[in-house]
């Protein structure tokens, strides 16, 4: 949510910072702005409202010679979308120019302490009240030299309540570069001669892979190519240098028109990632190294709790039905935002799995703060590789689906489901599932790629499809089962992507309210791939039919559905039960993409969203 880059070194500040913009756009896209200074420590500021790319129109960045400067794309907290509320933000005296993702809690209090001491603000934003607060903190330290600017930074940092992830320039030291986080996802680049700092790794990697990640409560003091990172208590952190294992090419869009598109047809390659080394054909189970410390625990568990939000909590109640059925251990599924001001029974031998594709959603890693608080073992399972999620939990899975760059997700969910079923096979194989029973599971999951590829190929049908039903402005998605949580997805997808009124139901609840909204104007997206439950499915889809309600049916080649049972028949391969929720999605990705696109939405920028939620 926001995005930073910061850069200093040898090259032009500017074209650098407006490219790493860029590639974080997902992030925030309402505004954005680019502040630089150049050796004699003046500042140039740029901001706009609206995308980077008019940022970029604004002025002309290549001939503006600064090799010093930071940037930030936004995603509005506090204060509208207008030009003055866009970072970066100057302290009142133009001491200071600062970018900032994160909420500043105590920023109230703060500003009326300012406002006292008759400092004045010119936009409606807690940055611009941390910005100021640096700057009276920085004015009431006594000392001259470097050593001034982190002592007066801690101060400041020290009095704020909040999170933060900033990236600060001093117009009295021109060749140096501050950084600190709390609570907001921030590392250093770290190449020939120069840093680049930013909220992710996006930015970076056509850069440099050499990576450091910044840890709460630390701050980062960059000059000439020399970096040195402290403690708010003023102790000096040992770096650690770790290298990306992103491709250069694998942040951009290629030959798609869309991040969301080229994420939809990788799923084939994320899920074959997911898979690698995984695999125990001699055991016929799975394994994963990195859950090893918690083996024993592992054997004795008397419940999991599952943590998470959006998509990945949908990915978490595929778990509940997989886990339940295979290793008979009582699961619980949370909403991150929910399970941390709650206070739920803990009992011994509950242990806690926080799901996360981005790793740094703020939810998720309050929830695996209180459980751990209280006790628990937390796993987490996350797609990106040092991320918060990735260092606080006591160990994890991780994903390797590869960067996901559109704002709703794809590959990230779909790598997630088949993960979660690999793991509810392993507990089920600790316990008393059968040999045979983990045999056919890995058999299928070695032939899982292929079918999703196959998937895959129902787009132009889909995309046929869409275009009967893209005026629609409300529409049901049922399923039953493991297919509940896919209409929760589907409906989700349509929802962010295409502004469609879109809700997803377990199909027998229909009839206990929804079914009060069919009409000719809202249609069914129907899950179904189990034959000796159609009847059933049949029964509803008549009753929605009799309402003059479309259905659109989403069944396996098993499924004896008769022409005409309904509008639309969509037939996705047959795999194993476990795993048949990730073909199942597919052709609701791809009908919320055609439709968003027919609708002329932002697919990859949808209104008010941003990828990795770093808010409450
Ligand atoms: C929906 C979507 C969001 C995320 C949610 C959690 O398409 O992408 O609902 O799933 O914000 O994000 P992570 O997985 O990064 O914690």
């Amino acid at each position: 949510m926001c995005g930073i880059v910061a850069y200093i070194g040898q090259r032009r500040a500017a074209p650098l910072i407006l490219d790493g913009l860029q590639r974080l756009e997902y992030r925030g896209y309402d505004s954005a702005g680019i502040g630089l200074m150049d050796s004699a420590g003046s500042f140039e500021l740029h901001r706009s409202v609206g995308r980077v790319a008019a940022l970029a129109e604004s002025f002309e960045a290549g001939k503006i010679s600064a090799t010093l400067g930071i940037g930030h794309t936004r995603w509005a907290t506090h204060g509208g979308v207008t030009v003055s509320n866009a970072h970066p933000q100057l302290s009142c005296h133009g001491q200071f120019l600062l970018v900032h993702n994160g909420v500043i809690e105590n920023f109230r209090e703060l500003r009326q302490f300012l406002v006292e001491r008759e400092y004045s603000f010119a936009s409606d934003t807690d940055t611009e009240v941390l910005v100021n607060w640096i700057e009276f903190c920085y004015r009431q330290e006594s000392g001259v030299g470097i050593g001034i600017l982190p002592q007066a930074l801690r101060k400041a940092l020290k009095g704020v309540q909040g999170t933060y992830g900033l990236a600060l320039l001093c117009r009295d030291f021109p060749g140096t570069l501050l950084a600190a986080r709390n609570g907001s996802p921030l590392l250093i680049g770290v190449g020939k001669e120069e840093h680049i700092v930013a909220s992710d790794a996006a930015a970076i990697v056509t850069h440099t892979s050499q990576v450091i990640y910044l840890r709460d409560r630390e701050l980062a003091l960059m000059s000439g190519d020399e970096l040195q990172v402290s403690t708010l208590q003023a102790e000096k952190v040992l770096t650690q240098v770790c290298a990306i294992d992103w491709a250069a090419e694998e942040v951009q869009k290629g030959p798609h028109e869309h991040y969301m598109h080229k994420e939809i047809h990788e799923q084939a390659q994320a899920i074959t990632e997911a898979l690698r080394g995984h695999v125990d054909e001699r055991l016929a189970s799975t394994r994963f190294g990195g859950i090893e410390p918690l083996a024993q625990e592992l054997r004795g568990l008397h419940r999991l709790i599952f943590c998470a939000c959006g998509s990945a909590w949908h990915a978490c109640l595929e778990a509940e039905y997989l886990i339940e059925h295979y290793a008979r251990i009582p699961v619980e599924v949370e909403y991150a935002s929910e399970f941390r001001y709650r206070h739920p029974p803990l009992a011994r031998h509950t242990l806690v799995i926080v799901v996360s594709q981005s790793g740094e959603t703020l939810d998720t890693l309050a929830a695996l703060a209180e459980a751990k608080r209280r006790g628990c073992s937390v796993m987490g399972i996350t797609n990106v590789i040092g991320s918060s999620i990735a260092r606080e939990t006591d160990c994890g899975i991780y994903q390797h689906a590869g960067p996901e760059m559109g704002v709703a997700s794809t590959k990230a969910f779909t790598s997630q489901l088949c993960l979660l079923a690999m793991l509810a096979i392993h507990l089920g194989r600790l316990r008393d599932l059968d040999y045979d029973e983990g045999l056919a599971f890995l058999r299928a999951l070695r032939e899982l790629p292929q079918k999703i590829e196959e998937t895959l190929r129902l787009e132009q049908e889909i995309s046929e499809l869409a275009q009967r039903y893209a005026a629609h402005e409300q529409m049901l998605f049922l399923g039953r089962q493991t297919l509940f949580p896919i209409a929760l997805e589907g409906a989700l997808k349509l929802k962010e992507i295409a502004y469609v009124q879109a809700q997803g139901y377990p199909i027998a609840e229909m009839k206990h309210g929804p079914i009060a909204l069919i009409s000719e104007k809202c249609p069914s997206f129907i899950f179904e791939t189990q034959a000796s439950l159609f009847p059933k499915t049949r029964s509803n889809i008549q009753e929605i039919r009799a309402r003059r309600g479309k259905v659109i049916l989403v069944t396996t080649p098993d499924i004896p559905c008769d022409a005409g049972e309904c509008e639309e028949h969509v037939v996705v391969p047959k795999t194993h039960p476990a795993l048949q929720p990730i073909l199942a999605i597919i052709p609701a990705q791809f009908f919320a993409y055609h439709v968003a696109l027919l609708r002329g939405c932002d697919v990859d920028r949808p209104r008010n969203l941003a990828k990795s939620v770093t808010v409450e």
